[in-house]
């Protein structure tokens, strides 16, 4: 799907529909007007013309309406309100509608869904409850993708198909019979002989040796407390992303064959403690990259935020993205659902913008008074227009529209001086058990990282393993634990040619089959860090063992140290650890620099947290020869700017990452205030708690 590009065109719906060419941010929402009486569709296109809808997202779980039995199809209703749309000048992005089958093909053909690993069956209920490699499930959803694409391939008002809906939230690991024979098939691509998966997965361990591959099971249930191949797992994991990768492609492939002028997307989970798929390897597959991001209650709520929109603009390789759903306020799925408070809604929105999204939309347009999100928050709050909600969704359309209108769509996220990088499957690995520590994952850290330099008032990109971190100036590598020899590579010749590496504990550990690498940690990179260390040095709050380290910089380790018994003669020691001295650790290095080729590495050899890398990244930075450039605010704004190509247009999105309000100067046209008071000469701006600021430079 490479090459091809986002198909909006102006004269389809001819009003200010989405589009990411300069002619207006999307904005709207998932739309289900198969839960209402049709009288209330009006009053829905009057509410979204004032809240300036333009976009929304049709049937995504209409297939029982659509499909009312066995082949027999209803369009008429969903003809109707298309219609009234597109009229009112609403484009659609249309589902597939594949993403939850209804009771007429479960009840005929129990065998599309999925079991759990101890081979009970998902039963329906809810949602989601197929599985990707049956057979009998994809003829029936590819039947549909085709009704719908022949049904409204000449249709102008549809402008996009939202294929399913978030792959792999329910229904990631299927562990039936279909499965397994499909991760055989898997096995013999990926290893070719059954000799080599036995290598891979290290099958002499414990007699799991395999004479054929139709003795590869999935990773079923093995009792409680037992541990199972972690090579197995780790390419369990692969498969089921492929799985469902696949069926995506399928579904994509018939919907572009008879719509091949509608570009097509499928929303992502990108967020900070989520890794269902690799979506590293699923962004390229796409038209276009979209996501549903649900904010983390909280301290960490804006940075969080900001870090995985920043690793979904990555995943989009810095081309525009969609905000398929957020939320204006509660979500319904945690233990307690906070609301968001006041100025959050739009706030949240602009990061999102800031960080390269073209379109933001909502789950979902209006709130359900039944069924299992009517406690979810919606544009349209139970109270109805008069709220708080929806004034707030109004307010955010005519930002977007300024936004728009000032030329905000021809820019793109300006490129930060630092690269945190994220790899997907270096979470997978570190999730499983039988590892040093359980607290120790790899996706802790990078959040840690983009936090502590947010600190420092450095705004970095959250870059994917196998995006272009290595173009620059200084690339964070926090515990990726799986690199294999050509990422390895990789990161040799980034420092050879004079990159700045900061790489952390728990990196190149395992190449990518889960193989520990060899003759002192971090195996893989050893030359480059120049340490060599020789045993996991793990903490926690085991009466009575080791709990914490303090380093002589003053800050203190946490849950995981390396014990570091030699370095390089290239090597300088910037901290060691102050311990007693039974632990073996006093004096041992913690921080340290190294030279190599024309680079510099710093390698933190222990997991400091978000406040001690804020408190050593300035004598990490000195020792690379970095000059970093601290904000005068002290970290308390979050700065983001998008630039168009020939520099001249530079959008500078400001937000108020403290409690208190922050006054802050700005030179330039002031296009948004959220929660801000501008002063009276216009110069400066007070952004209080959840404030927001876009201004033109
Ligand atoms: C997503 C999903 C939506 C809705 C939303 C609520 O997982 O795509 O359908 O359920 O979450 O937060």
């Amino acid at each position: 799907m490479q090459g091809r590009v986002w198909l909006c065109k102006e004269d389809i719906v001819g009003l200010n529909h989405w589009t990411v060419n300069g002619r207006g941010s999307g904005t709207g929402g998932d739309y289900n007007p198969d839960q209402w009486p049709e009288d209330v569709w009006d009053d829905d296109i009057r509410l979204m013309k004032k809240a300036r809808v333009n976009i929304v997202s049709l049937a995504i779980f209409s297939w029982a309406r659509i499909e009312t039995d066995d082949g027999v199809y209803d369009f008429d209703w969903l003809d109707r309100i298309v219609d009234k749309l597109g009229k009112a000048g609403i484009a659609v992005d249309m589902a597939s509608a594949t993403a939850s089958p209804p009771m007429w093909l479960t009840q005929a053909h129990p065998e599309i869904l999925w079991k759990d690993e101890r081979g009970d069956i998902c039963w329906p209920g809810a949602r989601q409850h197929w599985r990707p490699t049956s057979p009998v499930f994809r003829r029936y959803a590819l039947r549909l993708c085709r009704r719908m694409a022949e049904h409204f391939k000449d249709n102008p008002y549809v402008v996009a198909w939202h294929v399913s809906n978030e792959y792999g939230c329910h229904n990631r690991f299927d562990y039936s019979n279909d499965a397994m024979h499909a991760f055989q098939e898997w096995c013999k691509d990926r290893y070719g002989t059954i000799d080599v998966v036995n290598d891979a997965w290290g099958t002499s361990f414990w007699a799991q040796r395999m004479n054929d591959f139709s003795e590869i099971l999935p990773p079923r249930f093995i009792g409680n407390g037992n541990f199972m191949n972690p090579g197995k797992l780790l390419d369990f994991k692969r498969f089921s992303s492929d799985a469902l990768k696949r069926f995506f492609k399928a579904e994509r492939d018939t919907l572009a064959e008879i719509t091949p002028d509608k570009p097509l997307t499928t929303n992502f989970m990108v967020s900070a403690a989520g890794s269902t798929l690799d979506y590293d390897d699923w962004s390229d597959e796409a038209d276009f990259v979209s996501n549903d991001h649900y904010f983390v209650p909280g301290e960490q709520h804006l940075d969080e935020l900001a870090y995985s929109a920043s690793l979904v603009d990555g995943l989009a390789r810095k081309n525009p993205w969609f905000l398929m759903e957020n939320s204006a306020g509660a979500v319904n799925w945690r233990p307690i659902n906070y609301r968001k408070e006041p100025g959050q809604a739009v706030r949240d929105a602009l990061v999102h913008v800031a960080m390269g999204a073209d379109a933001v939309n909502f789950f979902q347009w209006r709130q359900s008074y039944v069924g299992a999100k009517k406690f979810h928050s919606a544009m349209v709050p139970h109270t109805g227009e008069n709220s708080r909600i929806f004034r707030d969704v109004c307010q955010l359309g005519d930002d977007l529209q300024r936004l728009s209108e000032a030329g905000v769509l021809t820019t793109r996220v300006s490129k930060s001086r630092v690269a945190v990088v994220f790899d997907y499957q270096s979470e997978w690995a570190t999730e499983h058990t039988a590892t040093p520590s359980q607290n120790v994952r790899h996706w802790t850290e990078p959040l840690n990282w983009f936090r502590a330099l947010a600190d420092l008032g450095v705004t970095a990109d959250v870059m994917p393993l196998r995006g272009d971190w290595d173009s620059y100036e200084i690339a964070v590598l926090p515990s990726v634990y799986l690199l294999s020899a050509a990422d390895s590579e990789r990161v040799r010749s980034y420092v050879r040619r004079g990159g700045r590496l900061l790489a952390t504990y728990y990196t190149g550990i395992s190449d990518e089959n889960d193989h520990i690498w060899l003759g002192g940690y971090p195996g893989s990179i050893r030359d480059v860090v120049g340490i060599r260390s020789e045993e996991f040095v793990p903490m926690g709050d085991t009466a009575g063992a080791l709990d914490q380290l303090e380093l002589s910089n003053g800050t203190v380790a946490h849950d995981m140290a390396d014990w570091i018994t030699s370095t390089d003669s290239t090597v300088e020691v910037l901290a060691t650890y102050r311990a007693p001295v039974r632990t073996g650790m006093d004096g041992v290095p913690a921080l340290v620099v190294n030279s190599y080729g024309d680079g510099k590495v710093a390698y933190v050899g222990c997991r400091l947290e978000r406040d001690g890398l804020r408190r050593s990244l300035p004598q990490l930075f000195d020792s690379m020869g970095i000059d970093l450039v601290r904000g005068k605010d002290d970290g308390k704004i979050l700065r983001i700017e998008r630039t168009s190509q020939s520099g001249d247009a530079v959008f500078v999105f400001c937000f108020n990452r403290s409690a208190d309000d922050v006054v802050m100067a700005f030179k330039g046209d002031l296009l948004v205030s959220s929660n801000a008071t501008v002063d009276e000469h216009g110069a400066s701006v007070t952004l209080s708690s959840n404030g927001a600021v876009v201004f033109r430079q």
